[in-house]
């Protein structure tokens, strides 16, 4: 919890005190559990939170948090007075939105303003306003006087990529919307641009607020060039991984060569070895792509590439997955650390001794983006909120 703090203070010190972090903490804080994790930013300080849906919301708002949260997904039609109640400010994309939650204000006999963010499509090509409809929105949204547009946004697909040219042209067209916004006499207070990538390399995305989620868990964007190569001068935020993933072995049993283990006998020891059972499975978050190799039947040819990419640490050493991921068990070879017992913490994500796993490299090793790993942790996992 310390971490998720320090992080939240490195944003703002790196943002500077004009500038207001909306904390992105969706998908029960990219599965770090929201419960513990917002009311740990709002006690840092976070003024805002940034959720997808009204149901994430509303658990804001059971778990005590006061600040402003915006649902940055909208709202589904039928819940717009819930939100309000909530006190959500909604994401909207479309007049209709606008126009059903000024409904919502009459049916509730508001005597105040619902303040919501307008979406804008500045380049992602997934939600958001069309900046063809620009004009049409801000002629309508002025006749709503149940409706205040306090703040225009958009997001960056690719904001990671140093020199990526559709950033650039995003960059421009949101900023030519804000001008054209203000033709129409609409200034919105708030206006965002940035996410965890934007804000660590691309200033001119800040405005006066942003939205980074990755970078409050302590992760760094993977920067990179266009042509894919690693960008290596975008100088380092001194965040601090927030979540370790720990289990422990639950069997260890010595097995001959030739000895198929786990699913589809998709691992085939090439030698004798010691396996290490270790209570953890796809059922908790752990991808099944770490062990998708040869398929089935397994034959000696299979030996080699049945050798799962994913790794744990334990006992202060690296020991490799293998054969099928299974929804509570996972197989690990640990012939090499011949102490290995029962009850023997595993590390999935986080330190041994001097080794490191990072959720990074537990993502590489699943095919997929931290984000993923992260969100997939599931709720069988148990959090614990340590200081
Ligand atoms: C609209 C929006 N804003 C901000 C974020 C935070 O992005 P990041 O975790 O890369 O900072 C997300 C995450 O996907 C998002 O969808």
């Amino acid at each position: 919890m310390s971490a998720l703090r320090h992080n939240f203070g490195v944003l703002q010190t790196h943002l500077g005190p004009d500038v207001t972090i909306c904390a992105v903490v969706k998908c029960n804080a990219y599965g770090h559990g929201v419960e513990e994790c917002a009311p740990a930013l709002q006690q840092a300080g976070a003024k805002w939170f940034g959720v997808t849906s009204t149901d994430e919301g509303i658990v804001l708002r059971q778990a005590g948090v006061t600040g402003r949260i915006l649902v940055m997904c909208g709202l589904f039609a039928g819940e717009e007075e819930e939100a309000v109640r909530n006190s959500l400010t909604p994401a909207v994309f479309r007049l209709e939105d606008a126009k059903a939650l000024a409904q919502a204000a009459a049916r509730l006999r508001l005597n105040r303003k619902i303040p919501v963010h307008l979406k804008i499509d500045t380049g992602m090509g997934r939600l958001g306003l069309p900046l063809a409809e620009l004009e049409t929105f801000a002629d309508g949204v002025k006749r709503l006087p149940q409706v205040a547009l306090e703040g225009v946004f958009s997001h960056l697909a690719s904001s990671e990529v140093v020199d990526d040219e559709g950033t650039a042209r995003q960059i421009e067209r949101f900023n030519a919307a804000l001008g054209r916004l203000a033709a129409h006499g609409l200034r919105p207070p708030l206006r965002h641009l940035a996410n965890s990538g934007a804000v660590g390399a691309r200033p001119n995305t800040w405005h006066n607020f942003v939205r980074p989620g990755l970078a409050l868990y302590g992760y760094e964007q993977q920067w990179c060039h266009r042509d894919g190569s690693p960008a290596t001068d975008v100088p380092a935020l001194p965040l601090k991984q927030v979540l370790a993933w720990k289990t422990h072995i639950i069997g260890v049993r010595d097995v001959p060569a030739g000895q198929a283990l786990g699913y589809s006998g998709a691992y085939v020891t090439a030698a004798p070895a010691r396996i290490a059972v270790v209570s953890v499975g796809y059922g908790d978050g752990l991808s099944r792509k770490v062990s998708i190799h040869a398929g089935i039947p397994a034959t000696p040819a299979d030996i080699e590439p049945a050798l799962g990419r994913g790794e744990v640490l334990l006992r202060g050493q690296r020991a490799p997955m293998v054969g099928r991921i299974s929804m509570d068990l996972t197989l690990v070879d640990v012939t090499h650390v011949s102490a290995a017992a029962i009850g023997d913490e595993v590390v999935l994500i986080g330190r041994s001794g001097h080794q490191h796993i990072t959720a990074w490299d537990l993502a590489r090793s699943s095919d997929t983006v931290v984000y993923e790993t992260l969100c997939n942790l599931s709720k069988r996992v148990p959090r614990r909120h340590v200081e």
